[in-house]
């Protein structure tokens, strides 16, 4: 019998103070108010320190809440900018290690999926092991063989974890309210919003059949990149909870003696996948966001094969530019220009002290910059600024923080196959491309375009607000008054309209000269008529 929802939120939510209570953190779920009387007298009883292991307290915590809460340790876990340092590295131990599901489970998630049975003569597979190659929290992974003789792998979702997955979120947002409203200290940190992005990210995850869309999407942005390929869906045998590729048969990427024994180069392999990783960022701006080496394989010919397409990131042209700016400005160490990118992309107030935060960035990347070659981390040096912007009003960028997460791993995988290899230096040429491409003359026409486009926009709903006026005027004014406005007031916008078009026009072809004049008159005199008839 299911009880009803929000008595088993209760339940839940009563589960979680006692947690928090017996691990040292009364304090904690007395503030936000969770289970209060009993919490309180916890907290009275035991006192409001802090345990002296906290980190481990709050891993233990989280591993008794179960998967979801789990993924969500591991999210915090690169929060070395808001956690102690002890703290993170004990989060980063949470593993999601679950035993499989059992076979019977998994044919039925795929039969009720195809409603056609797993095997025999008009089954779905020729053949299907029932030993999983990989279980986690979310689905597992099961190789097979079409009817036509293809290998398949067959990732196949756990049977009701959606459901379980949807009223946890449900509960970590609710937690996330409340940490907002009684911690105003940090509302900068935008808990809701974090944990809103938490929520699409283990969604994304949740949902096979997107997965492979997003493998399809990187399939088709690989076609310019050499050397990279993500395994073909096959997208008749993929629904919602089952996703079906070609079986990548390859040597994952951190096994460096067995690539080399393959006649591999880690070297060239390395500058590979770093290369891969700043185009998906720059160009594409839609990168893997779970490049750990489970998910990197080298194939037969040497190329590189990703998969797991489960966290996507998405970062727009703004964020782009400003990730751009910003690296290249560290790299010649310019630290005015670094602090005048945030300024410029609004990312800290207006009136943010700029002299004293170009000391501040400086304080932070000098020492990392002063280390040989092999030492230097951008992972490092992105999650530092985080926490010296935040002292300067930054509010948090969660798309960042995804990427962010994304380069400890890449680093960590690029360190792995050649220790002397700097991911930083193999990323300059290419990030110097991008911004000759997008932040030279021809970018800076494109963002006036951009600008001129979204004016336009906004223009072109100015032909309703004068119906709202000449409406106004016939109830206020006589009838034939009201005609010569509306004349008026007709020109007016159609001057206005028409100078500030080519004015937009002529700002993204960067031109000046008479066309500005003529567009710049007929703009003020167009002002002039619609200000006089209103
Ligand atoms: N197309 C494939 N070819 C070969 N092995 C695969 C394939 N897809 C998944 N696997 C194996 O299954 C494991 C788990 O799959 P993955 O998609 O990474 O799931 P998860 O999201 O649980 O990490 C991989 O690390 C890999 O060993
Ligand atoms: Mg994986």
């Amino acid at each position: 019998m299911r009880l009803p929802s929000s008595f088993r939120r209760n339940l839940r939510l009563m589960r979680i103070a006692h947690i928090l209570a017996t691990h040292g953190m009364a304090a904690l779920a007395v503030r936000l108010r969770l289970f209060y009387p009993y919490v309180w007298v916890v907290q009275l009883l035991r006192g409001d320190e802090l345990p002296k292991d906290l980190g481990t307290q709050i891993r233990l915590a989280l591993e008794k809440l179960g998967p979801t809460f789990i993924k969500f340790g591991q999210m915090l876990s690169t929060r070395v900018d808001l956690l102690p340092i002890e703290v993170a590295l004990e989060l980063k131990k949470l593993q999601d290690d679950v035993p499989p599901e059992p076979f019977a489970h998994v044919q039925r998630v795929i039969e009720s999926s195809f409603k056609r049975p797993l095997s025999g003569v008009d089954g779905l597979f020729a053949s299907f092991d029932e030993h999983p190659v990989a279980a986690a929290s979310i689905a597992q992974v099961h190789f097979a063989e079409l009817q036509d003789g293809r290998q398949v792998a067959v990732k196949v979702r756990r049977d009701h974890i959606s459901r379980t997955i949807e009223s946890d979120l449900a509960i970590l947002r609710l937690l996330a309210a409340l940490f907002d409203r009684y911690f105003p200290e940090y509302h900068r940190l935008k808990a809701p919003e974090v944990m809103q992005e938490f929520s699409t990210s283990i969604r994304g995850e949740l949902n096979l059949r997107a997965e492979a869309a997003h493998a399809s999407r990187f399939a088709e942005n690989f076609t310019s990149i050499e050397g990279v390929r993500v395994p073909d869906v096959l997208w008749d045998y993929t629904h919602t909870e089952v996703l079906t590729t070609e079986r990548i048969i390859g040597i994952p990427i951190d096994e460096k003696e067995a690539l080399e024994a393959a006649g591999f180069d880690s070297l060239k392999l390395c500058e590979r996948v770093t290369s891969l990783f700043f185009h998906t960022v720059f160009v594409d701006g839609y990168f893997h966001a779970d490049m750990h080496p489970g998910n990197i394989f080298v194939d037969q010919q040497g190329e590189i094969v990703l998969i797991d397409f489960g966290i996507v990131g998405r970062l727009d042209m703004k964020t782009r530019r400003y990730l751009a700016g910003m690296l290249l400005a560290f790299l010649k160490e310019d630290y005015r220009s670094s602090a005048k990118v945030h300024l410029d992309a609004g990312f800290v107030p207006a009136d943010t002290d700029l002299s004293a935060f170009e000391d501040a960035l400086r304080e932070i990347a000098v020492p990392i910059f002063n280390r040989p070659l092999g030492d230097i981390s951008i992972a490092e040096l992105l999650l530092s600024m985080f926490a010296v912007t935040e002292r300067f009003k930054m509010e948090t960028q969660p798309q960042l923080l995804l990427l962010q997460k994304t380069m400890v791993v890449i680093e960590g995988v690029a360190r792995e196959l050649a220790d002397q290899a700097n991911i930083w230096i193999l990323a300059k040429p290419l990030i110097s491309q991008w911004v000759v491409r997008h932040m030279g003359p021809a970018g800076k026409a494109e963002v006036l375009a951009e600008e001129a486009h979204l004016q336009l926009v906004s223009w072109m709903k100015f032909p309703q607000r004068i119906e709202r006026t000449l409406a106004r005027l016939e109830a206020e004014g006589g009838p034939l008054e009201a005609e010569s406005s509306r004349l008026q007031l007709v020109c007016g916008v159609v001057l206005i309209t028409g100078g500030s078009a080519s004015l937009a026009w002529l700002a993204a072809q960067n031109m000046t000269g008479i066309g500005m004049l003529m567009a710049t008159v007929s703009l003020g005199v167009g002002l002039l008529l619609s200000i006089s008839s209103a």
